[in-house]
């Protein structure tokens, strides 16, 4: 079974493309076959895409395609679903049709969240949408946020500290959302890819790499482990 993730964060600048290069790099290194769908007119991870391009750096078991509007999407995804694993779509960083679109062609849904007010909103919003989408379809959709940026001295930041209380608060409002325990930091190789460097796990393993794709992996892990968990959970 084919699965679709997206991220979403209406939100410009969350890090929802640098969510899906590195996702989609620790899945194609298991040997997953990864189609990365860019659904944000605005082209930023095709233009990733076209750089590893013309400096040879592109990614084994990645395929890439732009669908930015809602139609699109789903026909693309019905076309090609049956050739991949793993469907990643980078949504934009903007609400409206296209973002309902997304949630509603995906099984788990990712808000990156940096400490800011307006990206804890924002995965707040991202949250709300997709428990309205699984009330109207009886579908069961996951909506997981994920910390992202996160310096030492950020830890110390009232909106760091603030984005725990947050997503508890969404629980306890009834929408089913959850924090994952892993973070991403920030970290100068996350940037440094968008040139056209490939992915995260193509980089030659220096300490900073190998501290990047271990914090990669924990994500992963930890993703899949929420997964089955959610099944378990509808399945009892
Ligand atoms: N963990 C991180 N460490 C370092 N830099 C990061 C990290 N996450 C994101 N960035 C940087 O922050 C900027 C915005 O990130 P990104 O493009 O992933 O966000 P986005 O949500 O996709 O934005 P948009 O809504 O504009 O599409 C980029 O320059 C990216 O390199
Ligand atoms: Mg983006």
């Amino acid at each position: 079974m084919t699965r679709i993730y997206a991220a979403v964060s209406n939100k410009g600048g969350a890090g929802k493309t640098t969510l899906v290069t590195l996702l989609a790099g620790e899945y194609a290194l298991r040997g997953d076959r990864v189609l990365l769908i860019d659904a944000d007119g605005r082209l930023n991870l095709s233009g990733w895409w076209r750089l590893c391009q013309s400096k040879n750096n592109v990614p084994e078991n990645i395929s890439l395609i732009v669908a930015a509007a809602g139609r699109t999407i789903a026909t693309e995804i019905a076309r090609l679903r049956s050739l991949f694993d793993l469907i990643i779509i980078d949504a934009p960083g903007i609400d409206g049709t296209v973002q309902e679109t997304i949630i509603g062609c995906s099984e788990l849904v990712l808000s990156p969240i940096q400490p800011g007010i307006k990206e804890i909103e924002a995965a707040g919003q991202a949250a709300a949408n997709v428990c309205a989408i699984n009330d109207r379809r009886g579908s069961h959709i996951l909506h997981l946020n994920v910390r992202t940026r996160i310096t030492i001295p950020g830890r110390n930041l009232e909106a760091y500290r603030y984005i725990r209380p947050f997503v508890v608060g969404l629980r306890q409002a009834g929408y089913e959302t959850d924090l994952l325990d892993t973070e991403l930091f920030e970290r100068n190789v996350y940037r440094e890819i968008q040139n056209g460097l490939g992915t995260l796990q193509m980089q030659e393993l220096s300490e900073p790499i190998r501290k990047a794709r271990q914090e990669v992996l924990n994500l992963v892990e930890e993703i899949e482990a929420r997964q089955r968990a959610a099944i378990r959970g509808d399945a009892a």
